[in-house]
Formats: C-alpha cells, sequence, structure tokens
C-alpha cells in the first residue's frame, strides 16, 4: 500500500513586491537581496484575503486534479505559521470553506516544515481503512506577521498556498519513504515572542513589535545547510536510492545559497532542481507544494520520475519525503 499524490494545486496572491520597492521602504538595496538571497520578488497577499483563502484556492485546485468531491475527503490538514487565528484551526476554516463536512481537520505547527509533516501524518493515517482521501495544504499569508521595518527580515517572505490529495493505492507510484526530526534548543532561532499564552499580547508587545517574527538567519542558515544533507543522506540510506537517481530535487525555498550548497553536495544539476525562491521568496510552509504543483501544471514531472522533497524551519524542524510520481 502506498499513499499517492491524486492531485496539487497552488494560489499565489498577484500583487507582486519586488525588490525594488522594498529599497524605498527599508534600508536594504536590490544587489544585497538578490546577492545574498536569490530573492527577485515575492507575492503579497491582498487586504480582503487571509491564510485560509490562499489555502481554499490550492484546495479547490488539488481536488479538481484528483478528480474526487469535497464530500470524499476525510481529513484535512493545514501547515502554517500564519494561520488566521491562533484558534479554531485554519483547517477547520478551509473545511468550511470547502464545505467538506465528512473531513476531520487539524493544523500543523512544524514551520517551513510542516507539508513535510502533513504530508508524512496523512501517509500514517491513510494506513487506516477509516481514511481514504486527506488534503494536506501548506498555506502562509506571512506578510501578516512580518516587520516591514526590519530588513533582516522583511526581504526575505511571501504568501501562497500548495495543496494535496493523497490517496491509497497499491500501484508504485506514492510516498516511498518520509524522515522527520526536531531540535526544540533551536526554537528561540526563529520564533513570535508575543501572542500566545507565554507572553499574551498587550499595548507593550505590540509596540515592541512582539507580535512579529524574528530570526536569527545566520544560525538558521547553518542549521539549514546542515540538515538539507542529513536528511537527504538518511533518506538515501533508508531506501537505497542514491542522488543520481533524483529526477525532482525540491528543497525548502529559502536562500539560493542554502539551495546551491544542497545541489553542489548531492551533485543534482540545475534542471532537476525545482527553484521557485527567485519568484516568490520564502513561502514557509507553502514552499514545497507549491512547487510540487508548479512543476505537475508545467509538465516538469512524468509519470515514475522519483522526487525528493527536503525542508528545515521553525521549531527548529527538519524532515523529508521520497515519492515515485505518478497517479491510477
Ligand atoms: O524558512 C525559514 C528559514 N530561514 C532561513 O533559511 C534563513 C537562513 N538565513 C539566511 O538566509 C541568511 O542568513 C540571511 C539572508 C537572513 C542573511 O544573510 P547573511 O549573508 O547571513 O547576512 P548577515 O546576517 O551575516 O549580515 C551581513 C550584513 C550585515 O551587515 P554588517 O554587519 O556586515 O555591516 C547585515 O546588517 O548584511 C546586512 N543585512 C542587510 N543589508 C541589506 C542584513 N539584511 C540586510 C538587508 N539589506 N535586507
Amino acid at each position: 500500500m502506498k499513499a499517492q499524490i491524486k492531485g496539487m494545486g497552488h494560489a499565489l496572491p498577484e500583487r507582486i513586491l519586488d525588490n525594488k520597492e522594498l529599497e524605498q521602504m527599508v534600508d536594504t538595496s536590490e544587489k544585497w537581496i538578490l546577492e545574498r538571497t536569490g530573492i527577485r520578488e515575492r507575492r503579497i497577499i491582498d487586504d480582503s484575503e487571509t491564510t485560509s483563502d490562499l489555502a481554499y484556492r490550492a484546495a479547490l485546485m488539488a481536488i479538481g486534479n484528483a478528480g474526487i468531491s469535497v464530500e470524499e475527503l476525510d481529513l484535512i490538514i493545514v501547515a502554517t505559521a500564519s494561520p488566521d487565528m491562533l484558534f479554531p484551526a485554519t483547517a477547520c476554516v478551509v473545511q468550511e470553506k470547502l464545505g467538506a463536512w465528512n473531513a476531520a481537520a487539524f493544523d500543523i505547527a512544524a514551520g517551513c516544515t510542516g507539508f513535510v509533516y502533513g504530508i508524512t501524518v496523512a501517509e500514517k493515517f491513510l494506513l487506516s481503512p477509516e481514511y481514504n482521501n486527506i488534503l494536506v495544504i501548506g498555506a502562509e499569508a506571512l506578510s501578516r506577521i512580518i516587520d516591514y521595518t526590519d530588513a533582516t527580515t522583511c526581504v526575505l517572505f511571501g504568501d501562497g498556498a500548495g495543496a494535496a490529495v493523497l490517496s491509497r493505492s497499491d500501484s508504485e507510484a506514492g510516498i516511498i519513504a518520509s524522515y522527520l526530526g526536531a531540535d526544540g534548543r533551536g526554537g528561540q532561532h526563529l520564533y513570535i515572542p508575543a501572542g500566545g499564552a507565554a507572553q499574551p499580547a498587550s499595548l507593550e508587545t505590540v509596540e515592541k513589535g512582539l507580535h512579529f517574527l524574528k530570526m536569527n538567519g545566520n544560525e538558521i542558515f547553518r542549521f539549514a545547510t546542515k540538515t538539507t544533507v542529513e536528511v537527504s543522506e538518511k533518506i538515501f540510506a533508508m531506501t537505497g536510492v542514491k542522488a543520481e537517481d533524483i529526477d525532482l530535487f525540491i528543497p525548502h525555498q529559502s536562500n539560493m545559497r542554502i539551495i546551491k550548497t544542497a545541489m553542489k553536495w548531492m551533485q543534482i544539476p540545475p534542471e532537476k532542481t525545482m527553484i521557485t525562491v527567485d519568484q516568490y521568496g520564502n513561502m514557509s510552509a507553502a514552499c514545497l507544494p507549491v512547487g510540487l504543483s508548479l512543476a505537475a501544471e508545467e509538465g516538469q514531472l512524468k509519470a515514475g520520475d522519483l522526487v525528493l522533497m527536503v525542508a528545515f524551519g521553525a521549531g527548529l524542524t527538519y524532515g523529508g519525503v521520497l515519492l515515485r510520481w505518478g497517479s491510477d
């Protein structure tokens, strides 16, 4: 039995925020952003929309591509670091928008690794005969938790959503292996200090900007380069698959320099690597499903292809999934 991706979808806001515009907003330069991150532009959600709206649009596309009805969904998982609210879960908000009344729904808070965690959890649920079709969404409106006076973070992030419908299959196509990890000791390197039970929102926390994302970029950079390689190695050891067997590598899209380090180590050529960071920036949990959905839409994937996705993020968390592309 395999957990197979039956359909992918994505939703990206129309509004483009490019480096030139950021230059007018904060103390940064087009040249610095491009050279140090590889990012040219990112998408920013409209004032009238929120995370669940992007998630909903991506979900509709994935459900359509999977060829199922919303009534057939048994579970909705939304991976996000920018939920609509602390609760209810954004997955429940999406359930309502879809009218997927037969589905249970919950969120996963695993930062940028959220989609990898999500499809791994879905794979385990599909071992049970009660779950047949599971919708996993990575959705972010990061522009709502970013401090646009902080040049060290605001140039990096963008908004977007990607979704996958997973179902049980007896064929070769589907998830081959996944690996998850976490190291809570690094939690303080990427977090939102206030707005939770530890530091409830107050006039003071808002004045100090403690409701915005804070990141120690250098620490995360070190963690990212190390874990991207370690997770890939772990998956290769688990499966016997080698780097040269990979047809499409989709690494987390936070910085072109981190992606290039991983490509160099694995000797994976650019044509086998999905790059979206230049166009969409870091969309946290949405990076991987948007990348996979675009690759499928653009005809970059054919049945039987081996796809490796690797991510790291707040938690700190890390993980990877190896899958064979195709659906029954
Ligand atoms: O998905 C979540 C995971 N997040 C990540 O993966 C992010 C990982 N980290 C990174 O991608 C990089 O560390 C950053 C892009 C965040 C920073 O790049 P860096 O090359 O590590 O720069 P740095 O932090 O070492 O700073 C170098 C210089 C500093 O100036 P001084 O002290 O050398 O004078 C910074 O103040 O660059 C300056 N700087 C900027 N300059 C212009 C930092 N941000 C900016 C900016 N524009 N936006």
